[in-house]
């Protein structure tokens, strides 16, 4: 009788484990219907990567690690068409990439490499608009798109998450990703910032910095 109660127990933990296991494994699904017109290659996909994986020291020494600093690199990780057969979007799905302690990339961001793998795979620049300086419209985009791999929420470098916490930094923000002060940000070797996108910024401080 014993025997039986320590079998049943045993089975149930392996069950668990063995589907605790499975669930950790599911690939995100992806929404189609939420895949942008046009994922541009210079203005969303390569500062997901460059700012989750292109570390200094981890893809752009080209020897063990492949080199994830330019277009012509990415797309030997890239069947153009099929996400699903791409060692990017692998790579964007799994579990030890990024490494800890970053934060695995969200459906968001997933979803942006899966559409333009998708969409062709192509080396397309998102046409930038000097004169529009809303938050929501142009600065908080870039920041996701540039900033979020470094500074997530509980980011020891400082949380850029939302509303208050870009405005209460909004200056040191503009001397950074214009080196007026410190290092630039985004930090070698990830690509600055466009003169375009740091005009939108600069514009919106001295507009006041509206919620718009
Ligand atoms: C690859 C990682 C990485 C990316 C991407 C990155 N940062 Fe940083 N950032 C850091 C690190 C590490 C520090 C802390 C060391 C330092 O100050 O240089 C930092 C510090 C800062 C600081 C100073 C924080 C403070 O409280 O004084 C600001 C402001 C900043 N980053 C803004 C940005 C902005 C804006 C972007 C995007 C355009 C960005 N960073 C992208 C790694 C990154």
């Amino acid at each position: 009788m014993k025997k039986n109660i320590l079998f049943v127990c045993l089975s149930a933990f392996y069950i668990f484990v063995l589907s605790s296991c499975k669930h950790d494994s599911t690939p995100p699904v992806i929404d189609e219907s939420a895949i942008k017109d046009t994922v541009y290659f210079y203005d969303e996909v390569l500062p997901i990567i460059q700012s989750n994986c292109a570390i200094s020291d981890c893809h752009t020494n080209g020897e063990e690690d492949p080199d994830l600093s330019n277009y012509s690199n990415i797309l030997k990780l890239v069947k153009p068409g099929d996400p699903q057969n791409s060692s990017l979007y692998k790579y964007a799905i799994g579990s030890e990439m990024p490494p800890a302690p970053k934060t695995p990339l969200n459906l968001e961001q997933v979803t942006s490499i899966y559409g333009w793998i998708k969409q062709g795979a192509l080396a397309n620049i998102e046409p930038c608009n000097s004169s529009d300086s809303s938050f929501n419209n142009a600065v908080f985009p870039i920041i996701k798109r540039n900033c979020l791999g470094c500074h997530n929420t509980g980011s020891t470098n400082g949380a850029l998450t939302n509303f208050d916490e870009i405005s209460a930094k909004a200056n040191t923000i503009l001397s950074r990703i214009t080196t007026q002060s410190g290092s630039i940000m985004p930090p070698s070797p990830a690509n600055p910032l466009s003169d375009c996108k740091k005009t939108q910024i600069t514009n919106w401080i001295n507009k006041g910095k509206h919620n718009d």
